[in-house]
């Protein structure tokens, strides 16, 4: 198969979240089990060049926006293994210090992009199997291929899109959409019809994301829980029961993965020591390493209270999180005497600021310190470090801190919601003994939340020997893509269309 790729992230170059790992991750898998993958990426002015193997431009070609044709330039390069045509118009979209957040119209950006990575593949004569969209970033795509593209290519690539948070569905005007040739007045009747082609929530109010749902071959999920839960709630679901519905088209959940050479605390270059299954002495070298370099106490003797459990919670700061539950957290391990590390950057100021008075709060003196960063390197030290992994998530489609977590020994303390409902099982609770690695609450309050980091607590102080057997079990989890990258395989195999 040929597949290609249209997103707004991918690790490590342009990651912000779980979507840069997920489409490197399933990338790597495809190409391991022999497909042809390339990945389409906006090139932000904020890639550092310096991560791209092999960098050539290899087209310069013209795609329309707004009444123009803009000049862009198409480059290849490679990435982790990975085959990737950066596209770069000659306009100020994609220019900026990050990957979102820039000077320039977010969502008129990546309609331009859309249809730039068709119209890339149009002037070249590429003609993949599949085309995988994802979120709304790219929702844009199908509407396009089949408003205007489909006539012009001779073999019919079949369009997958996979949603990775419902939250963000992509508003956007008829005006916004029609800049990128599409005629937004026909998209933009009130969502009455089954078959209709409208994406609107009302005529003002389209969605990028519905309309990825609507005309996509198949919609995709990242995990099974959370394909129930988008099912039973939210303005799309009666579209996406609709699409479940229809014959020739899919709606699934696939459990996300996490690529098994990138999170692996055996190989991994940026730990001080590496350790596995078998041996993880290293990760106590490593816990010291992270307690030195942030000026925490070094854990005392091995037995009862003294045991000082280090819990990290590496996620985006924002309401999806658990802000309120991160927040308790940390107060509850500062109270219960263990140490914490929040690894996270908020987006909204005001969130921001809430956690930088509590770095001021905490930073010096106790057990607890929060870093309002993003740091890759850090993310990766802070995981081989723990003795926990915090996720009180009060959504969470699938949830990758919580897999990487177990990977580098670290167990997990989550909300059972989501994919975290999916891949942590509670150790003192569940049904099936075998598939226990964690500690899992369901409320969203407080007490929930004590009820079971309390129980992590004391299980690591007073059980060393359980828990050392707990946590050589949880690090042999097998949450790579090797679980689940067959799955999208075989959908795409089904869609493809045999010549
Ligand atoms: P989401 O995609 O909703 O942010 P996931 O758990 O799926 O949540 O994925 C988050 C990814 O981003 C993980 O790889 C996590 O380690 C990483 N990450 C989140 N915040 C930071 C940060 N401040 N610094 C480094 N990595 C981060
Ligand atoms: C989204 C979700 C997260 C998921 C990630 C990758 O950011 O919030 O739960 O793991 O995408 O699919």
């Amino acid at each position: 198969l040929h597949i290609v790729h249209a997103t707004a992230e991918m690790a490590p170059i342009a990651k912000v979240g779980g979507l840069g790992d997920v489409v490197t991750g399933l990338a790597r898998a495809c190409i391991t089990r022999g497909h042809k993958v390339d990945v389409m990426l906006p090139f932000y002015e904020c890639i550092q060049r310096q991560h791209i193997n092999n960098l050539v431009l290899i087209s310069t070609y013209a795609s329309y926006f707004n009444g123009d044709w803009i000049p862009t330039n198409a480059y290849r390069g490679e990435v982790s293994g990975i085959s990737v045509i950066f596209i770069e118009p000659s306009n100020h979209f994609f220019k900026g210090q990050s990957v979102y957040g820039g000077s320039y119209n977010e969502l008129e950006a990546y309609l331009f992009f859309s249809r730039a990575c068709l119209e890339w593949m149009q002037v070249t004569g590429t003609q993949p199997d599949i085309i995988h969209v994802h979120e709304w970033q790219t929702g844009a795509l199908p509407l396009l291929y089949w408003d205007m593209y489909q006539d012009l290519s001779l073999k019919k690539p079949r369009i997958v899109l996979t949603i990775h948070n419902m939250e963000h569905y992509g508003e956007c005007s008829q005006e916004q959409l029609s800049k990128c040739g599409l005629d937004g007045s026909v998209y933009a009747t009130e969502d009455k019809a089954v078959d209709d082609r409208t994406i609107g929530h009302n005529p003002e109010r389209l969605s990028l994301l519905k309309g990825g749902i609507v005309y996509s071959n198949a919609v995709v999920t990242v995990s099974p829980t959370y394909l129930k839960e988008t099912l039973c709630s939210g303005w799309l679901a009666s579209t996406l029961l609709r699409n479940r519905d229809k014959q020739n088209r899919r709606y699934s959940g696939i459990l996300n993965g996490i690529d098994s050479a990138m999170w692996n605390p055996a190989t991994d270059v940026f730990l001080p020591a590496k350790f596995d299954a078998e041996n993880f002495q290293g990760k106590n070298v490593c816990k010291h390493f992270v307690q030195r370099g942030l000026g925490l106490a070094l854990e005392g003797t091995s037995s009862g209270s003294d045991r000082v459990p280090l819990v990290v919670c590496v996620t985006r700061l924002v309401a999806q999180k658990g802000l309120h539950l991160i927040t308790h957290a940390i107060h509850r391990v500062d109270e219960l005497g263990g140490q914490m590390v929040v690894l996270g950057r908020a987006p909204d100021g005001r969130v921001q600021r809430e956690f930088e008075n509590l770095a001021n709060l905490y930073n010096q003196g106790s057990g607890i310190r929060i870093l309002l960063m993003y740091s890759e390197e850090l993310s990766h030290m802070l995981y081989a470090a723990a003795d926990m992994v915090l996720v009180p998530s009060m959504y969470e489609p699938c949830g990758l801190a919580q897999m990487i977590g177990m990977r580098y020994g670290a167990i997990p303390v989550v909300r059972k919601t989501g994919g975290l409902a999916d891949t942590v099982f509670d150790i003192d609770q569940g049904s099936q003994p075998e598939l226990a690695n964690g500690f899992v609450f369901e409320g969203i309050d407080q007490g929930s939340l004590n009820w079971a980091l309390d129980r992590a607590f004391s299980s690591y102080r007073e059980k060393p020997n359980e828990w050392a057997t707990t946590l050589q079990k949880v690090m042999k989890v097998d949450n790579s893509w090797n679980k689940t990258a067959g799955q999208y395989i075989d959908l795409y195999n089904t869609l493809r269309v045999k010549w």
